[in-house]
């Protein structure tokens, strides 16, 4: 079949590398995609929220499936749109209504409440409510967390360390409009205090396939220090997330969430990933996004081992029911390479060297995907502050962290930076636990 992958990130590298392993798939075009996927596919150059041209792209090339990698477009409702002009079109991804599960953290507080699925006590206030928002906050201690309700490009969190803090980002979201509309709503959320990890599933709004779990590095430095970023790494699996503890997740979250989404008449056909954190060996939900998460999905990916796109075609067609999936028991990690700077400015255009040695490494049991990468004149060049992610499989965490990071080794560009530290915690926690 003719598939269209909207995105260009490392998520969609991933998502494409898969797809095109399945005899199921023709012809694969992905809409902008990067200097990765063009080796496994066709780039077309369109934007993500570009719903016009999409829609006559589809037409034109007899796409029939349609699978949407990032959240902006799903928010801006692109499943709607072409479920409209053309019902026969298989689509992986929510509508408008769905996608607020991520794209408002004020409807999705609000709709965990409603069906009982555990996660932190929080208030919301408008702008008009910055008075009384401020007020609240003297009666708060440190720290205290603060979300812009809507999209704002991971940046919406700020996880303030004093009520001093607190106060003035609050005045930056509601008065001065620092993130726009998005911060027009703020909430003011009880902070948690445990270990994150990221749990993903498929569903077709009734059934649902549990992807491998992973964990995220979200700061820029070691040891989780500096700034958040979009992810500077992930490793799967998860070993606190064990058999018991995913039990439990599965009963008290992922069923109630889908339950809640139809008894609601929502219709969702696609990922939801729910970001977790585990207090006191209870699971709680920090988030949902209605996508696959970036760099978890390179992860993902390299242990799935059923068909991405029969799984895939099952979501869009209510399928699920029928499917199981088989997943490597291995560890995959992956190592995000950024530009020096990420994530504040960073230098664009700078020659990557080591592709072609590091590319493909069947002994090393790694892949390389790009995330900010460009072709210029047959070099490949960055093009984003996220610019490659390296994944390796590895029998153990350390194996694969060792392959990973011998790949990362082979690559270099003016100013690269990563995280030497990517599944260390994990490492030291798994040997803790054997000493005792
Ligand atoms: P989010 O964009 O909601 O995933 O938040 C970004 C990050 O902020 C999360 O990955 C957590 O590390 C942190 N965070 C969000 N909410 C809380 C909370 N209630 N307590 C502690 N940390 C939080
Ligand atoms: N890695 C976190 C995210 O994709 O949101």
């Amino acid at each position: 079949m003719n598939i269209l992958l909207i995105g260009n990130g490392g998520r969609e590298h991933a998502l494409a590398w898969k797809m095109k392993q399945s005899p199921l798939c023709q012809n694969l075009f992905i809409a902008p995609g990067n200097g990765g996927t063009a080796s496994v596919g066709n780039n077309v150059s369109i934007a993500v929220d570009d719903f016009e041209k999409i829609g006559a792209f589809c037409s034109e090339n007899k796409i029939e499936l349609v699978v949407i990698g990032p959240e902006v477009p799903l928010v801006k409702g692109l499943r709607d749109y072409l479920g409209i002009i053309n019902p026969s079109l298989l689509i992986v991804g929510p509508g408008k209504t769905g996608a607020q599960l991520e794209g408002s953290k004020d409807f999705s507080k609000q709709f965990m409440l409603r069906h009982g699925i555990p996660t932190a006590k929080a208030r919301i206030f408008s702008s008009a409510e910055l008075n009384e928002s401020l007020l609240y906050v003297e009666k708060l201690s440190a720290p205290i967390v603060l979300k812009a309700d809507g999209l704002a490009a991971g940046k919406g969190v700020v996880i303030a360390q004093s009520q001093e803090e607190a106060k003035q980002t609050l005045t930056e979201m509601l008065a001065e409009k620092k993130f726009g509309e998005a911060g027009a709503k703020v909430l003011i959320e009880e902070f948690l205090d445990g270990i994150e990890l990221s749990v993903f599933v498929l569903t077709d709004g009734k059934d649902y396939v549990i992807l491998p779990e992973a964990k995220d590095y979200k700061r820029i430095g070691d040891n989780d220090t500096g700034p958040n970023t979009g992810g500077m790494g992930s490793v799967s699996p998860v070993a606190f997330a064990d058999d018991a503890f995913m039990k439990k997740i599965e009963a008290e979250i992922i069923k109630p969430t889908i339950e809640g989404l139809s008894k609601e008449k929502i219709e969702y056909k696609g990922f939801i990933f729910f970001g977790l954190i585990k207090v006191k060996n209870e699971p709680l939900v920090i988030e949902y996004n209605a996508r696959m998460g970036d760099p978890e999905t390179q992860s993902v990916m390299m242990r799935l081992q059923t068909d991405l796109v029969e799984l895939l075609v099952a979501t869009a067609k209510g399928e699920l029911k029928e499917k199981s999936i088989t997943i490597n028991p291995d560890y995959a990690v992956t190592v995000c390479m950024v530009a020096g700077g990420y994530p504040g400015n960073y230098d664009k255009g700078k020659t990557i060297l080591g592709l072609v040695a590091s590319g493909q490494k069947p002994e090393a049991r790694s892949s390389v995907f790009h995330a900010g990468t460009k072709i210029s004149s047959n070099q490949i060049l960055t093009d984003g502050g996220r610019v490659l992610a390296v994944t390796a499989m590895g029998k153990t965490l350390e194996q694969a962290r060792a392959n990973a990071y011998t790949t990362v080794s082979q690559l270099h560009w003016d100013g690269v930076y990563f995280r030497k530290d990517i599944g260390l915690d994990l490492l030291r926690m798994t040997n803790l636990s054997n000493d005792e």
